[in-house]
């Protein structure tokens, strides 16, 4: 999409062209890693986030006798989504969906185990490419997804950052007044309407428990499997659906939920909220088509509403081609390589045995490539995948892309990590890091690689990304390049992203993953 960096051959004059990016890294690498833990769902290359609300019904969360709670991860995940957008002030340009929330589980609003479950399940998923906000954001689309809404009904963007420290209070509770919890969602958007169909939105999925809510729920519902007592909004809380509104026109059922009827009046917020517009809403949502269609776009709505200096990207959509992982190499003579997986997602036809692909460069494409025969399979909530490796030398320098089938990828010849030239220790966390820059590059400002670390902070089990310069020294000489090392020891070894600069000139970014030893 973008160049990171053209050359003249005449003039030393490089110049950076990025597009919107956050810190320093391309924006389609965070939309492509969002994309990842979407779409990649199980078998190769997969990541465990879709499986923790598959089924809906699912619960991962961290306390113990996790099976036996009541308790249900894609509702959680749903919360903490209202949680944190909730304080919102629209007109400061403040707040929304920012991650603040994972510094307010210990509020008396935010009651439940749905904060620390959430983050903490998260926390791993956070890297230079995804805060945990957009973590938070992902979570609620693909919840909808697996609890039986659409799989495209929410477009979802990336490029959200996390707050450091915890917001505002002002999240409404069941004995909050009408007016003041109007007025709550008023400052973060939401006028009358919305409030109602977003509260019936949310309480289609999930359960109001004892153990947080004793005068609300009976102690009755506390049972051997349900051990802290979880009460549906609804008959069935693990399907997105519009039973709750249903229930509570036709009184049958959980007739609304324990907030339309709980004992004490003043607890029975749902109920305040549902007739305040004589149920006008809860009628025009009671079809199944209006109550998914107005719950997508209320659910889009909270999780855009970001601080007004946070640009979102495009919406993040599966692809149905892709390159993972790509990476180059080096040898002693100078000659470069490129490497990584071809990803094609599909729902009907039989994948082809091999891909071709070429790199191109200002004179033109190379001679076509082929893939290796399949390398690995997966499944995905938007089809099948199926992998393939790629490995060939290629023009250098001079390469400026990567094709095959409809895709293209910027490819940055000039200066680049070396993967399997470089180590992590994951137990002393120690990373020794290897880069080729060619020669006619060098600037007395030297080579550094900078390490986009997720670093434990007090307060939260978030993480915060925190970027560690490291110093680099030549080592060689191969061909137009020279090659430079370092090391450096980091708070964490997972999750690294790396990137390599020499004044003005940057690399493109790699996982440390694909290093030896890397996670
Ligand atoms: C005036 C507005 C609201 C009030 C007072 C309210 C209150 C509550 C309460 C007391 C619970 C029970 C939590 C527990 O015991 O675990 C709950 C659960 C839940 N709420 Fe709301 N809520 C409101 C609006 C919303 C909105 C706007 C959403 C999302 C769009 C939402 C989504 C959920 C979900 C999914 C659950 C189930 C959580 C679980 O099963 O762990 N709520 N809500
Ligand atoms: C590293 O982090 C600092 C402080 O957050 C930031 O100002 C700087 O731009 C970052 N550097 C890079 C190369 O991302
Ligand atoms: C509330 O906002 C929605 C969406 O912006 C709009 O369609 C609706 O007319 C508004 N309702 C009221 C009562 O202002
Ligand atoms: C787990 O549940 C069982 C059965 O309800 C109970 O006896 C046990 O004390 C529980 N363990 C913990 C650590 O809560
Ligand atoms: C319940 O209410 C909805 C909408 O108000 C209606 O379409 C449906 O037929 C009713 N179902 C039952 C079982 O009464
Ligand atoms: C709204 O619906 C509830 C539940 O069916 C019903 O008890 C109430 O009378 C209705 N209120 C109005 C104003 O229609
Ligand atoms: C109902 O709840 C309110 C607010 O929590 C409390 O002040 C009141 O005493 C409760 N009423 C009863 C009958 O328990
Ligand atoms: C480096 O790679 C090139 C192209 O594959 C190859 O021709 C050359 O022999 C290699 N040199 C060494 C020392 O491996
Ligand atoms: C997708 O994978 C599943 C599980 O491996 C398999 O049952 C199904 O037939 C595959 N679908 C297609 C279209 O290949
Ligand atoms: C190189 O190949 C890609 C994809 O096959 C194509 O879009 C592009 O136009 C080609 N470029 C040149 C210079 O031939
Ligand atoms: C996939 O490709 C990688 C890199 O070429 C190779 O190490 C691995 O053995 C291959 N796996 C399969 C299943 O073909
Ligand atoms: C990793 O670091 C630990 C602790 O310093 C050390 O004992 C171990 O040998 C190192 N592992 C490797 C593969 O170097
Ligand atoms: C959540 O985790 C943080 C950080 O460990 C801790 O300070 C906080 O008390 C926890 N909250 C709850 C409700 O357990």
């Amino acid at each position: 999409m973008h160049f990171l960096l053209s050359i003249s051959f005449f003039l030393p004059l490089f110049v950076t062209l990025v597009g919107a990016n956050t810190n320093g890294i391309d924006e389609r690498d965070i939309m492509e890693e969002m994309e990842h833990i979407m779409v990649d769902n199980g078998g190769t290359n997969s990541d465990g986030f879709v499986a923790a609300i598959t089924p809906c019904s699912n619960y991962v969360g961290f306390a113990s006798n996790a099976t036996i709670r009541g308790e249900q991860t894609s509702a959680q995940w749903v919360r903490i989504v209202f949680h944190d957008f909730v304080t919102a002030n629209l007109a400061a340009g403040t707040g929304g969906l920012d991650a603040s929330v994972a510094f307010e589980s210990n509020r008396a609003e935010n009651a439940g185990l749905f904060i620390n479950d959430t983050i903490q399940f998260m926390a791993p998923t956070i890297s230079a490419y995804l805060s945990m906000a957009d973590n938070l954001a992902l979570g609620i689309v693909v919840s909808v997804t697996t609890c039986g809404g659409s799989d495209t009904g929410i477009p979802l963007r990336a490029g959200r950052i996390d707050a450091t420290e915890a917001g505002p209070a002002g999240v409404p509770e069941p004995t909050t007044d009408l007016n003041t919890a109007l007025a709550q969602f008023a400052a973060a958007g939401f006028n009358q309407s919305d409030t109602i169909g977003v509260t019936a939105c949310g309480h289609s999925l999930g359960r109001i428990h004892y153990f947080n809510f004793p005068t609300i729920v009976d102690e009755s519902f506390v049972t051997d499997t349900n051990l802290d007592g979880g009460e549906g909004f609804d008959t069935i809380p693990d399907v997105f659906d519009s039973s709750v509104v249903h229930e509570y026109l036709n009184s049958t059922g959980q007739l609304g939920g324990p907030l339309v009827t709980a004992p004490n009046v003043t607890d029975r917020s749902d109920l305040r909220l549902y007739i305040s517009d004589k149920n006008a809403t809860m009628q025009a949502i009671s079809e199944e088509a209006a109550f998914q269609k107005t719950c997508y776009s209320l659910f889009e709505r909270m999780i855009n509403t970001v601080p007004s200096t946070v640009t979102l990207s495009d919406p993040v959509t599966h692809l149905t081609w892709k390159a993972v992982d790509v990476a180059l190499d080096i040898n002693s003579t100078g000659s470069v390589s490129i490497s990584g997986l071809i990803r094609h997602l599909y729902t009907t036809e039989t994948p082809p045995s091999t891909v071709s692909y070429t790199t191109g460069s200002s004179t033109g494409n190379s001679t076509v490539q082929l893939s290796t025969t399949v390398n690995g399979t997966g499944t995905s909530l938007y089809g099948n995948t199926t992998y393939w490796a790629f490995n060939s030398s290629i023009n250098s320098p001079g390469t400026t892309t990567l094709n095959f089938e409809t895709v293209s990828y910027p490819v940055n010849d000039e200066i680049f990590v070396l993967p399997t030239q470089s180590s992590v220790n994951t137990t002393d966390k120690s990373f020794v890091i290897s880069a080729a820059a060619l020669t006619s590059l060098a600037s007395s400002d030297g080579m550094a690689a900078i390490l986009y670390v997720p670093t434990t902070i007090s307060g939260t089990v978030s993480k915060q990304v925190q970027n560690v310069t490291m110093v680099m020294t030549k080592y060689a000489t191969a061909g137009d390049y020279t090659l430079y090392s370092g090391s450096v020891t980091a708070a964490t070894a997972a999750s690294v992203v790396v990137k390599v600069v020499m004044g003005s000139a940057s690399s493109r970014t790699v996982k440390s993953k694909l290093f030896v030893g890397g996670i």
